[in-house]
């Protein structure tokens, strides 16, 4: 049984108050320290501005990874990019298209991704620990939206053209409307978790945004500029992507282990027509891929196509399934794109990191105190 409680932050489930979901709700005098049982994913009882006793070392752990990951877009050099950008016949035509196109596609899904974040998941995750990763990420999100400001102003490139391209080529409205849709009901002030129809709404924004948007549809793109890295071709942007890679995939890790962690604690909520609603979101948001890849790759270059990426896409989906326990969606296919997992694991790079840290501790960056 669940009743509204009179202030708006505070639900109550039979007698027991769930805690004030925000955290900035009265203080309650004198109330008993926090009891790791008490935590949990959603609907807590457990006050929110008390990070210990940690209950989710997961996402603890991964705040910290976060941490050491460490990086900004303007510490990577330009210089081979804005040259052949610039050169008359070192790209062609085709190539042009299909990096705008994709720049202009993260550089708006940058900013949807941590308003999502910031707007609608952060106020009704109501776990302290995974509240502090959410604010690494929203910084992170931050960063890579620094990221294609970098790149635009570095090559010199229409800005208006870039960031208005989510509102004017449909490909990529198609996505990034298909993914507000389910951010809309949490976007009401009046959302509420606390209901099984309530709490599947907030699954059903998790799906959209970590495991479709940064799960799916951001890893067709970074193939693309990749693959023009591997044949030396905008090798600074390659680069800059390959950090974003890195941080996305903890995005969609943490993204995961949510869901799994939610599905967890209540069971109620991941019921057969409700797997069935994500297996069909994850079919149709693949489906909406492989039609900007058609979009973006009218043509193809060497080792990448728009049926390549729809096979990618097919191979990512079913990996998303399995990460979340449902059944596959798409028929078992290979991983067209072996190298993808190269450019993920960026150990060979651990070097740049220590150095930039170090040099973060010595140099003037901490001049003000
Ligand atoms: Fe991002
Ligand atoms: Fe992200």
């Amino acid at each position: 049984m669940l009743d509204w409680s009179e202030t708006k932050n505070e639900i109550r489930v039979g007698d027991h108050p769930v805690a004030d979901a925000t955290g900035l709700g009265e203080i309650e005098r004198g109330a008993a320290r926090v009891s790791v049982s008490d935590k949990r994913m959603i609907n807590a009882r457990a006050d929110v501005n008390q990070l210990l006793p940690l209950k989710y070392r997961w996402a603890w752990e991964k705040y910290l990874a976060a941490c050491n990951n460490h990086w900004m877009p303007t510490e990577v050099s330009m210089q081979a990019d804005i040259a052949l950008w610039k050169s008359r016949d070192g790209l062609t035509e085709d190539e042009r298209r299909m990096i705008k196109r994709n720049l202009g596609f993260f550089a708006a899904s940058e900013s949807l991704v941590a308003n999502n974040i910031v707007l609608a998941i952060y106020r009704h995750l109501t776990n302290p620990e995974c509240r502090q990763y959410l604010l690494r990420q929203a910084f992170e999100e931050a960063i890579h939206t620094h990221t294609f400001q970098y790149i635009v102003e570095s090559l010199g490139l229409d800005e208006g053209e870039l960031f208005n391209m989510y509102r004017e080529v449909p490909s990529i409205t198609d996505k990034a409307a298909w993914a507000l849709r389910h951010t809309k009901n949490l976007d009401d002030p009046d959302f509420r978790t606390g209901t099984t129809e309530s709490d599947q709404d907030f699954l059903r924004d998790l799906v959209a945004f970590y495991v479709i948007f940064e799960g799916m549809w951001f890893y067709t793109g970074f193939a693309q500029i990749l693959s023009l890295g591997r044949r030396n071709k905008m090798v600074g942007i390659a680069e800059q992507y390959q950090y974003i890679l890195r941080d996305e995939s903890i995005h969609l890790n943490f993204g995961i282990d949510v869901i799994n962690q939610i599905r967890v604690e209540n069971p109620h909520l991941w019921t057969q027509a409700f797997q069935e609603e994500v297996r069909g979101m994850i079919a149709e948001a693949a489906e909406l891929e492989a039609a900007y890849g058609r979009d973006t790759m009218p043509r193809g270059f060497l080792g990448l196509n728009a049926d390549l990426c729809e096979q990618y896409m097919h191979f990512i989906a079913n990996r998303r399934c399995s990460q979340l326990g449902l059944r596959a969606v798409f028929a078992e296919t290979e991983n067209p794109f072996p190298w993808m997992s190269e450019a993920m694991d960026l150990k060979k790079e651990k070097n740049f990191f220590e150095t930039r840290v170090i040099e973060y501790q010595s140099g003037g960056a901490l001049s003000w105190d």
